[in-house]
């Protein structure tokens, strides 16, 4: 028996006056004491400015916000610092890539893939910078399992002039964990950059981007145990090193004067402005945790619980679970005949089980399953076995007050 649960103080307290059954954790996770006390630290003791002072406290902050840095770079094994840019999350990390990348490197002609089953923030950003550089987005189809349909990609990589993929590593619905290996070896052989939204993978996979090869990789600190608004964006030197500052302001000038402006290096070219520094900081308790853990340690308990779900949901009537592909991370969307998903959880809300109902930001792939909503469930290493009864009776007793 592990100890991570204890870990976690939100899950001390009562909702409804039952237990809290936190089982939301792909929308964000809870946080351990370290990354809470970390944030109170700063705010306590080292409140400060960084990159601007010379005083104690800020050349202190600095350091720290820095050694978050290292921490990012380390955790995804980039080669250096300067590939590792601090975002406000994942979707400010794909806006930033498709303003400063897509929108600046693609053309009318080229081709941009993206798949049934992105969330609309590895949607939107694309269709926006299309708009302005007049490039094509094609999609890349889900199969009845949740999977992807590797033929037509591959299909797609032979017809079209594809000149950029960006690719979900696990679908925040269906939890299906996507072949992104293949997907960037063939994106490379056609002559493609690869971008991978990494958002729902951090936490339950290792990723190693000099291993993956890819050319982009965004995630959140905030589905990583740590602080909401910060996010890393990864990418490649000799891709930032061309690409132009995506917002302007302090910490990305070098020199300024009325009519010109030269920029930082990288990574700060791309960091305009006052970070969220509290939060960056704080992000090393994070990445701390997540190097206390084991990653095939997470993989097999999480599994376990996974499996143990998906039987249980099985034997109950009239339970649909979308989303059955071979590989896939400890997410459960399901629908319940009859019964509206957003009935469903505000029940299991009021016996203190927090699941995520809707469209969970991928209309497009509802659409695919001919559903608006489903109720979606998430397990991390603070669930337990205990949870998913908690979840199965629940279900059950919904069922009975609604038919
Ligand atoms: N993308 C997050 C989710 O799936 C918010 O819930």
């Amino acid at each position: 028996m592990n100890n991570w649960r204890t870990l976690f103080p939100c899950l001390k307290q009562k909702v409804h006056d039952r237990d809290l059954v936190y089982l939301d954790s792909a929308a964000t996770t809870l946080k351990p004491q370290s990354v809470i006390d970390a944030v109170t630290k700063h705010y306590t003791f080292g409140t400060a400015n960084v990159h601007r002072g010379i005083h104690f406290l800020s050349s202190d902050a600095t350091r720290q916000f820095e050694e978050t840095r290292e921490s990012a770079r380390s955790f995804i094994n980039a080669k250096t610092h300067k590939e590792v840019i601090f975002t406000k999350g994942t979707t400010d990390g794909l806006n930033l890539i498709a303003n400063s990348y897509a929108a600046e490197f693609l053309k009318q002609g080229d081709v941009l893939l993206i798949s049934t089953m992105e969330h609309h923030s590895n949607i939107v950003p694309w269709q926006l910078a299309a708009q302005k550089a007049g490039f094509t987005i094609k999609e890349i189809p889900v199969l009845d399992d949740g999977s992807l349909d590797m033929n037509t990609f591959k299909k797609l990589l032979d017809s079209e002039n594809v000149k950029m993929i960006s690719i979900v590593h696990v679908s925040n619905t269906l939890g299906t964990i996507n072949p992104i290996e293949e997907i960037i070896k063939l994106g490379h052989q056609k002559g493609a950059v690869v971008c991978i939204d990494a958002a729902q993978s951090v936490a339950h996979a290792k990723v190693d981007v000099q291993k993956l090869d890819c050319d982009f990789l965004c995630f959140s600190l905030h589905k990583l145990f740590g602080p909401t608004g910060v996010g890393i964006m990864f990418g490649k030197q000799e891709l930032l090193e061309k690409m132009p500052p995506y917002q302007g302001g302090g910490a990305m000038i070098k020199e300024v004067t009325i009519e010109k402006t030269t920029y930082n290096e990288l990574p700060e070219k791309f960091e305009a402005g006052t970070p969220n520094i509290a939060g960056v900081i704080a992000s090393k308790a994070a990445f701390d945790f997540m190097g206390s853990l084991n990653f095939q340690a997470i993989h097999d308990y999480e599994e376990n619980l996974l499996n143990l779900a998906t039987e249980k949901f099985s034997q109950i009537e009239g339970l649909r679970i979308i989303g059955t592909a071979k590989k896939k991370c400890s997410v459960i969307s399901f629908e319940l005949k009859d019964v509206h998903p957003h009935d469903l959880g505000m029940l299991l809300d009021q016996q203190g089980i927090a699941i995520r109902t809707g469209h969970h930001c991928t209309q497009p792939l509802m659409k695919r399953f001919g559903v608006t909503a489903t109720a979606r469930a998430s397990f991390t290493i603070y669930n337990n076995e205990s949870d998913i009864d908690s979840l199965v009776n629940g279900i059950n007793k919904a069922k009975e007050l609604l038919s």
